[in-house]
């Protein structure tokens, strides 16, 4: 049960990400944050079954509350948080009571929110279970569900008190989500650090025949490189926005296709050949580079084009309320080089509109 122990510093509020194999069957990583006598398990149908047992074997001395969740992306939204806080009020939880999200990122995101919003805020602690939540959602603090008009544009900046990360929870996730999550692996190479994407691409065959020792350091990495933009800038108000390479095309493609339709990972797969061909159009990226990324994003299995139902108008449209707009104007996070983004607001708009014509094909 070796681990490997990183630290998110938000002074006060810092907190440990602990990230190893067999991390669910160790007690002490876990009742160290727990201070009520109530404990409440969010999870869904799919996960509680296979790893409910293993967190509640360490909660006997505690009055534990199963909320169980139907699966899937188009839940992540107001009425089923609803649910979260009828049931707790139902239980009597009170304000000691911690709140543990154990799933992938739509579990994580929404047990965030609601652990934030539970009489103005209970404990809460992230147990990711998906390659996505392990590298992204579960660090960081950003919480919340999807709105009919746009994707995660409801929710709280809510720090938890602890991330869990087992590695060996991925045993059990298909290969669609597995490189879903590859996504966001490999977006913090194309933003940050150009050595760990190298060391992406010359490993991504045995990382997507899942060898544990490298998954755990491609883990690792992506949670050093999030904790330190997030300890820098919790509130996106700067770097942290760089986070979001690929995802403002991404969520469009989310949005129009129906939540759930194309994965969150798929969308920011496809999303950052968008950033990079419009990285390319303003002369930043060469067409090696390109190459370089339809060669990495489609080795971890992932799309590199919009789908073709889309039009030059849905993403026109939709882009227009993404959470990057300030003040009516569209800023994207683009590719100045590979491994090093910037947020961009004083583009060309003629170019946006060529890179959606060549990525569409239309
Ligand atoms: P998800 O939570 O829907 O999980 C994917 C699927 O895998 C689900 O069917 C789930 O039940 C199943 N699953 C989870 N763990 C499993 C396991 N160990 N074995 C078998 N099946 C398992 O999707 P996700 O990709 O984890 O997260 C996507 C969500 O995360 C989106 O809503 C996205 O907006 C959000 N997100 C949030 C942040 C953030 O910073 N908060 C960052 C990135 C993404
Ligand atoms: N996933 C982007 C962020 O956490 O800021």
């Amino acid at each position: 049960m070796s681990k490997q122990t990183l630290v998110v510093d938000l002074g006060e509020r810092r907190y440990p990400i602990h990230i190893g194999s067999g991390l669910l069957d160790n007690p002490n990583l876990l009742l160290p944050h727990i201070h009520g006598k109530q404990v409440v398990i969010v999870s869904n149908t799919t996960v509680a079954p296979l790893y409910s047992q293993r967190v509640k074997a360490h909660l006997s001395d505690y009055d534990v509350v199963d909320v169980v969740l139907p699966d899937g992306e188009q839940y992540k939204n107001m009425e089923v948080m609803q649910d979260i806080l009828t049931t707790m009020l139902e239980h009597r939880c009170d304000r000691t009571a911690t709140v543990i999200a154990l799933g992938g990122g739509v579990v994580g995101d929404i047990t965030g929110f609601a652990s934030s919003c539970y009489q103005r805020g209970v404990n809460f602690i992230q147990i990711p279970t998906t390659l996505l939540s392990q590298v992204d959602s579960s660090v960081g603090g950003k919480t919340g569900v999807n709105h009919p008009l746009g994707k995660n544009m409801i929710g709280a900046f809510y720090q938890p008190q602890v991330v869990i990360i087992d590695i060996d929870s991925l045993d059990t996730l298909d290969n669609r989500q597995f490189s879903a999550g590859m996504a966001e692996v490999i977006k913090y190479g194309l933003l940050w650090d150009r050595p760990f994407l190298d060391w992406l691409n010359d490993n991504m065959k045995a990382l997507m025949q899942r060898d544990k020792t490298l998954l755990r350091q491609a883990i690792h990495r992506s949670c050093e490189i999030k904790a330190e933009v997030v300890a820098d800038d919790e509130k996106e108000a700067g770097v942290r926005a760089l986070l979001n390479l690929g995802h403002t095309f991404g969520h469009a493609i989310e949005n129009a296709m129906g939540y759930g339709e194309w994965l969150h990972g798929e969308a920011v797969g496809a999303g950052m050949q968008m950033a990079a061909q419009l990285s390319m159009e303003l002369g930043w990226l060469s067409a090696d580079d390109i190459a370089y990324c339809e060669h990495i994003i489609q080795a971890a299995g992932l799309p590199i084009q919009p789908p073709k139902t889309m039009t030059i108008e849905d993403f026109n449209t939709i882009m227009a309320i993404d959470k990057k707009v300030i003040n009516g104007v569209l800023r994207l996070v683009l590719m100045k080089s590979l491994g090093e983004a910037v947020l961009v607001s004083d583009f060309d708009p003629e170019v946006l509109q060529r890179t959606l014509s060549h990525s569409l094909g239309q």
